[in-house]
């Protein structure tokens, strides 16, 4: 099968396709025959090597960490998966590929189009966990960092059908793109906390960090202490200064609230940005757009 490698650490370059073995499932794990990869930035800091301080992964690689797909071969004690099942998840080898092993998995609704089929695992998660984490209630205010970004956009849906006010940041030319989200739209750099107190007088309740780039010490002006605010994007700043940080692990257990966010997104109450495809040739052009920090949306990899 071809699959995108790398047999080293570094820059996009180093992304090639290869002839690669297709996997056989073990026990618990199916074969998946990938319809769409989703690309996240955390592919290309593991690309890069910053991420062996944090997670080791070994050499040679293949980046991606969500998929949505049809099941090729079903492996032994694996129960409530067929062959030809419609699926999404967060496989167990890389993605980019036109074949990969997952048994952490939900049904792909049928009106869910394979490309938001693909974007949603590790988004979609990763907003359901901050929140939970942020314990918001109805009429708290709530500042997301990056609501333009994949995960920062689903989270601010996600808390405004919860009754919370967010304020978002975004660079300015998106400031519609997060006023139709349902959130306050504010830019990012300086004047930030000024500019976050004139939205919100009364205070902030919770803040969440989905982009990095130094927020936290603003953060921690605007709440007044570290409690309550999550960084998804920055855990030397959060080690540093005492603010948690979040990082993904998703479990059996969180399976059935991830089938309903699929749902949702399906039938339209959850909108997911979309900005390009691309053929896995073409991985390392994927990598350069999503490290620019401006995907403008989610950005796939068509492996067939
Ligand atoms: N720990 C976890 O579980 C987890 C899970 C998912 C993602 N992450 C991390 O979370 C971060 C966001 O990922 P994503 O896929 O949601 O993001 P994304 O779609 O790549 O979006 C990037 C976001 O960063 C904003 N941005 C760019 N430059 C900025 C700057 N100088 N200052 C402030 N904001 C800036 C962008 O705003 P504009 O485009 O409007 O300028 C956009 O909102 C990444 O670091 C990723 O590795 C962590």
């Amino acid at each position: 099968m071809k699959a995108v490698v790398y047999n080293e650490f570094g820059g996009p370059e180093v992304l090639h396709v290869a002839e690669v073995d297709k996997p056989v499932p073990g026990p618990g794990q199916v074969l998946l025959a990938v319809r769409r990869a989703g690309v996240n930035p955390l592919d290309y800091k593991f690309r890069s090597g910053e991420f062996q301080i944090h997670s080791p992964r070994p050499l040679p690689a293949t980046p991606g960490l969500e998929a949505a797909g049809v099941i090729e071969a079903v492996g032994p004690d694996m129960h409530g998966f067929a062959v030809g099942d419609e699926v999404l998840g967060w496989p167990l080898t890389g993605s980019y590929a036109q074949y990969a092993l997952a048994s952490l998995l939900i049904a792909k609704p049928a009106t869910l189009d394979w490309d938001r089929a693909a974007a949603l695992p590790v988004v979609g998660e990763t907003a359901l966990r901050v929140l939970a984490l942020l314990g918001l209630r109805s009429g708290e205010t709530l500042l997301i960092h990056g609501a333009t970004g994949a995960t920062g956009a689903i989270a601010t849906q996600l808390a405004v059908a919860q009754g919370v006010t967010v304020i978002g940041t975004g660079s300015a030319t998106n400031s519609d793109y997060i006023a139709s989200l349902g959130a306050t739209p504010t830019t990012y750099g300086e004047g930030l906390v000024e500019r976050v107190r004139a939205l919100a007088p009364n205070g902030i309740d919770a803040v969440l960090d989905a982009v990095g780039h130094g927020t936290l010490p603003d953060s921690i002006e605007l709440r007044g202490g570290t409690e309550r605010i999550v960084t998804i994007a920055d855990p030397p700043a959060a080690a540093a200064l005492g603010v948690t940080f979040s990082a993904g692990n998703v479990q059996d257990s969180d399976l059935p609230e991830l089938a309903k966010l699929a749902e949702q997104v399906a039938n339209g109450q959850i909108t997911i940005a979309l900005s390009r495809t691309f053929a896995l040739a073409d991985a390392a052009a994927a990598h350069e757009l999503v490290e620019s920090g401006h995907p403008g949306g989610k950005i796939l990899i068509d492996p067939n």
